[in-house]
């Protein structure tokens, strides 16, 4: 089976004052998260879509996932974790009660908070998934990177080998589940990207190019510029 998993656990602080977690603010019409659930239902190749969000959140996403999408079949909505990659597991475990975990199951997990991904990092990832196993989403950086330890720059890595990670990252379940269950808590601390799980077990994980338009509405002023991407498109 091929799942998706819309990762809407977080409280969205960087933000700043807004009245409830960013991934549920409009943009034009609707929520951010059902802008991003918009795109991931156009792909067919989909069997289920989980999406999963705060405890306190459940029967709100419910609601809008009634109100806007038509309570479409696929869509579970599930509680998340304290932590991104407690969240990610969350919904592999709602996966895991409601339909085994199969060796060839894969699951493509995105950013609630990215809605504008495309058809076309949608299918790479779903055609990479399950070529290679795990793929992660990345656009080569544009500015230099430097490394700094206690205001001291300590190195600048040279630019072509430089990325900036997206999301989608997709994974065949039972191996992340296997990498997952292997760290040590203060790994599971530390590990905050999924992929790296991956990349300390020594799996190769092959990229993806995604595209500068797939942002993550992280601050207001993403948030101002998402407004005004919406704003084009809807007019
Ligand atoms: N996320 C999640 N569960 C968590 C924390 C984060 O599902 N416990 C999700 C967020 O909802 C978001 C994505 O991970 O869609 C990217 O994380 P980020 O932008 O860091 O979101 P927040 O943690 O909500 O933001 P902040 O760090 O500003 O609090």
């Amino acid at each position: 089976m091929i799942y998706a998993e819309i990762l809407a656990g977080g409280k969205g602080t960087r933000m700043g004052n807004v009245p409830m977690p960013k991934q549920f603010l409009t943009l034009g019409t609707k929520p951010i998260v059902i802008h991003t659930l918009e795109k991931f239902l156009l792909n067919s190749r989909f069997n289920v879509i989980v999406v999963v969000v705060p405890m306190a959140w459940v029967s709100y996403m419910k609601n809008l996932v009634k109100e806007f999408l038509d309570s479409d079949e696929r869509i579970r909505v599930v509680e998340g974790g304290a932590d991104r990659n407690a969240t990610l597991m969350n919904g592999i475990k709602a996966i895991d009660n409601e339909f085994g975990l199969n060796d060839d199951d894969v699951i493509i997990t995105h950013d609630s908070v990215r809605p504008f991904i495309t058809h076309r990092i949608i299918e790479d990832n779903i055609d990479g998934v399950l070529e290679y196993g795990a793929v992660d989403t990345v656009i080569p950086a544009i500015d230099t990177i430097v490394e700094a330890h206690d205001n001291i720059l300590t190195d600048i890595p040279q630019r072509s080998a430089m990325y900036q990670g997206q999301t989608p990252q997709s994974f065949n379940i039972k191996k992340l589940v296997t990498a997952f269950a292997s760290l040590t808590d203060d790994e599971k601390e530390t590990l905050t990207d999924a992929a790296k799980i991956m990349v300390l077990k020594g799996d190769g994980v092959h990229i993806v190019t995604g595209d500068q338009s797939n942002f993550k509405v992280t601050t207001s002023f993403d948030l101002n510029m998402a407004q005004a991407l919406v704003g084009k498109r809807e007019d």
